[in-house]
């Protein structure tokens, strides 16, 4: 008997959500899901060319709670049920005057953004992950969660909140056998990361390629492949785990 495994096959049978699924990250997470065998539904506002043709689309916005409805309710009609739920979606933009100087309606932005959207959307489909016998909730946080990133205190902390929140819920639901840990990007080449690197001076592609032990930007593949290894029953002796993706930056 062969004790290898068969990655084309894993994930037979799974059903996903992967919220943000249409380009960069979430795409690229999407994609390895469907590789591995799953049904994917992928959630955005809009669909684009990136999105990969084998998932379904639904369509909604993950910041208030009738989008995280509709979310929840045609991503269910479509799959039948949910393994999976990737918490992707998730950004924010840069303020170079000091954290002071960041609105409090982008702080209001950033944590609806990436903080209460996987609140929400957790909570509207426990009953659904509940049900499954294999569920694992993966938030994707950043590693702006650790490092003190000025220009975006707004969503650094919006991601270390993330974090707190999956360690606590990871804990809470560990007795149900649902598992939930977080995968922390370091910086990985996607559209929103060519908009911060455009847009934000002092951060462009190989500014941060100084600060990368492993000497490169990620790729999104890297962090799909470790969202992968939690959604699948290899992962399944981890809860509460935080993987940090990101070429040894936060270590440095
Ligand atoms: N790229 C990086 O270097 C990096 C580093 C650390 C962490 N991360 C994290 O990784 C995740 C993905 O980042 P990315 O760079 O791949 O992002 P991206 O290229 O900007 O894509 C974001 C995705 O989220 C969707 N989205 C954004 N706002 C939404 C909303 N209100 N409702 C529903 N969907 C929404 C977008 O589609 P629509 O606009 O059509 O809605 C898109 O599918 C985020 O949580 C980000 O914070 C990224």
């Amino acid at each position: 008997m062969s004790n290898k495994l068969d990655l084309s096959k894993e994930l037979i049978g799974r059903r996903a959500l992967v919220t943000g699924g249409t380009k960069g990250i979430g795409a690229a997470i999407a994609q390895r899901l469907l590789d591995a065998g799953a049904r994917v539904v992928v959630a955005a506002r809009s669909r684009n060319d990136e999105t990969p043709a084998e998932a379904t689309f639904v369509s909604g916005d993950v910041t208030t709670s009738e989008g995280v409805d509709a979310i929840a309710k045609q991503a269910l009609a479509a799959v039948g049920g949910l393994d999976i739920l990737v918490n992707n979606a998730g950004g924010g933009g840069a303020f170079l005057g000091g954290s002071w100087t960041i609105p409090e309606k982008a702080w209001n932005e950033s944590f609806a953004l990436n903080l209460f959207a996987a609140i929400r959307l957790t909570n509207a489909l426990l009953p659904a992950l509940r049900a499954s016998k294999a569920a694992a909730v993966v938030n994707i946080s950043s590693a702006a969660a650790t490092i003190a990133f000025a220009p975006s205190a707004h969503y650094g902390a919006a991601k270390a909140a993330l974090e707190y929140y999956s360690r606590t819920l990871a804990m809470e639901l560990a007795p149900s056998g649902i598992r939930v840990n977080v995968v922390s990007p370091g910086v990985i080449s996607t559209p929103g990361s060519a908009e911060f690197a455009k847009t934000t001076p002092g951060f462009s592609s190989d500014d941060w390629v100084r600060n990368i032990p492993l000497g490169r930007l990620g790729g999104t593949e890297d962090i799909a492949e470790v969202v992968a290894l939690l959604a699948s029953d290899r992962g399944k002796f981890l809860t509460g785990a935080n993987y940090r993706v990101d070429g040894g930056m936060t270590v440095r």
